[in-house]
């Protein structure tokens, strides 16, 4: 149970605790660990630089991985970070999603962010919510 554990992240505080976890957890149920950055596609930054950005996102946990002996695949997509989880997940045959409970806007006075909240709305697998 769990092999492939799809890690969502946006490179914030909150995100990185949940790729230790995520990390961590692999390590113990000799699973990988698939990183993920969305580009959001509505916002109109230059592409080049969300996509600098992205993949900076993704190595850190790449090197993570590494240091604990874990394989992290990573994706790069661009889309909608709301909506497009559920459908990530299932293309890349991932069997638990963990993600944190908030993101870069870090409103704590709100149960969740809204990337967190469609997820656990739409996920077909399991979530595990790191707060
Ligand atoms: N573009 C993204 N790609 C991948 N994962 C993301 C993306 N945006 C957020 N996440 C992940 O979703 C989780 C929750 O973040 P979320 O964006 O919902 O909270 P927030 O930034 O505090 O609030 P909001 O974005 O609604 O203003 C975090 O683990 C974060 O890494
Ligand atoms: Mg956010």
């Amino acid at each position: 149970m769990f092999k492939k554990i799809l890690v969502p992240t946006d490179g914030s505080k909150y995100a990185a605790k949940a790729e230790d976890l995520a990390i961590s957890l692999a390590k113990k149920l000799d699973a990988e660990v698939i990183a993920v950055h969305v580009i959001d596609e509505k916002l109109i930054y230059p592409y080049e630089v969300m996509e600098d950005e992205g993949n900076e996102i993704l190595s850190n946990v790449h090197t993570k991985g590494v240091k604990e002996g874990v394989v992290v695949k990573d994706a790069l997509i661009f889309g909608d970070p709301r909506h497009d989880m559920n459908k990530i997940a299932l293309k890349s045959e991932a069997d638990l999603i963990v993600m944190a409970s908030h993101g870069r806007t870090g409103l704590e006075r709100l149960l969740m962010g809204s990337v967190a909240d469609t997820t656990l709305k739409t996920s077909e697998i399991p979530v595990l919510l790191v707060k």
